[in-house]
């Protein structure tokens, strides 16, 4: 088979290499894919939004099966227009990707259908917003409504510093349009889980939980990032919460969106939070997430194509999703300053990896045949081990043996599942 995945970061990279176990995937393109990526898919230097040149490029290969990856190919339409020539697809159409390009509309949802989430209003008017957080008082939650790389949500200690975030969006233009529309939000509290699911409209298998470490820096300090660490599975995804879930949060999701005429198959990201009613839906991603996917997939048995297959043709009820017993860590190393201003072209050397060792690489670009940076995220040193507290040592010894200039990481990923782990027992 010619297998195409579109886009060019951490997460793809794990996609394809678990694509690649299965005997089948015989050609693998990666859109735009990236200098590490190339050594395990033809890249091609077709940007992951540019839908035309993609559709051509499906047209002229032949492929037999496109991934789409990322969430703007997906809010843009590229499963819509891949399948409109015959492309065989995994990722949600354009009006299911919604319930991740549009807070307003998830948030909507979840209301209509009572599925738990944090209180809200939406507001398309400044003065109204402002009045409704002197209302409401602090802490708060602010949230520009469309696709903001993951940084349009403010968290507000202060009514002040909400009313900032209010004029930032509508006023300051901080996210273009993706600002015009604001949902503002009661605080919740409690630890966060990420749950990936494989749905095709009718059925959904949720993988392996996970948890993400967002902020920049040690102790959940600095700025929010696309994600600087994973670990799987998350302890505080007992089976009791995983049922409350699938009852209370995964079935009627995937029901509204078929009720709503927006089936959703793909990959549906549950963003949780485990508060003390039980858990509530914080987000909804319409795609993989980054780096979760790191931890999660290398933990799949089952052959990843034949379940990407599966739920593009509606037949994922039948089809086997196993995954083992073990856990796993992702440690990134990424540019110093990164999420805001960082340095690129540095060599990066990387040892040799064990069975139960991977490294992912998110932003490296093949310079006279070296690999150099090209991102703020650089890799994910993965490592998966029969228990968590060992995952964590061994991806850490694996982070520690790769170098390049500028290199930083945090030192505590997985802290707060270990202690979660010993109040357990
Ligand atoms: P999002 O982009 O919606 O995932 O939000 C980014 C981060 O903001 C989440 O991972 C949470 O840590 C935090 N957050 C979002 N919504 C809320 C909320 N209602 N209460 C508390 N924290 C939140
Ligand atoms: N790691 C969070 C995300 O992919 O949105």
């Amino acid at each position: 088979m010619k297998i195409m995945v579109v886009g060019g970061g951490g997460r793809e990279h794990a996609l394809i290499k678990k694509l690649r176990e299965d005997p089948r995937a015989e050609t693998v393109y990666a859109l735009p894919g990236n200098g590490g990526i190339a050594a395990d898919a033809q890249c091609v230097p077709i940007g992951a939004t540019d839908i035309p040149a993609i559709v051509a490029f499906a047209r002229e290969k032949a492929v037999d099966f496109a991934v789409v990856a990322p969430d703007d190919p997906l809010a843009l339409g590229a499963v819509d227009a891949l399948e409109a020539v015959g492309v065989l697809c995994f990722g949600p159409r354009q009006n299911a990707a919604l319930i991740e390009s549009s807070k307003a509309f998830a948030k909507e949802l979840m209301k209509k259908y009572g599925i738990p989430t944090a209180r809200f209003e939406t507001f398309t008017d400044m003065q109204a917003a402002l009045r409704y957080v002197e209302e409401q008082g602090a802490p708060i939650v602010i949230k520009a409504d469309g696709l903001a790389l993951g940084k349009g949500v403010t968290v507000a200690a202060t009514v002040e510093e909400a009313k900032a975030a209010v004029r930032d969006c509508m006023e300051g233009g901080k996210f273009g349009a993706a600002g015009e529309k604001l949902v503002i939000e009661e605080c919740l509290t409690g630890p966060e889980i990420s749950v990936l699911s494989f749905t095709d409209g009718e059925t959904v298998v949720p993988m392996l939980s996970s948890m993400d470490h967002k902020r920049a820096l040690d102790n959940d300090e600095g700025l929010n990032t696309g994600g600087m660490g994973t670990v799987a599975p998350n302890p505080y995804y007992t089976p009791e919460v995983a049922a409350r879930c699938m009852e209370e949060i995964f079935l009627p999701t995937v029901r509204a969106m078929k009720a709503e005429g927006r089936p959703f198959k793909g990959c549906l990201y549950f963003g949780l939070m485990l508060t003390p009613q039980g858990p509530k839906v914080i987000e909804y991603n319409c795609r993989f997430g980054d780096p979760e996917t790191q931890v999660v997939l290398p933990l799949l048995e089952s052959s990843l194509l034949e379940i990407m297959l599966a739920v593009s043709q509606g037949r994922l009820a039948g089809t086997e999703v196993k995954f083992s017993d073990k856990s796993a860590c992702c440690v990134v190393l990424a540019s110093q300053g990164y999420p805001l201003h960082y340095e690129k072209g540095y060599p990066i050397s990387l040892p040799e990896t064990g069975a139960d060792e991977q490294i992912y690489i998110a932003g490296a670009a093949r310079k006279d045949g070296k690999l150099v940076t090209s991102g703020g995220r650089v890799l994910g040193a993965v490592a998966v081990a029969e228990t968590l507290p060992e995952a964590i040592g061994k991806a850490y010894a694996l982070a520690d043996r790769i170098h390049f200039d500028n290199a930083f990481c945090r030192r505590d990923i997985g802290r707060r599942a270990l202690s979660a782990l010993k109040e357990n027992c």
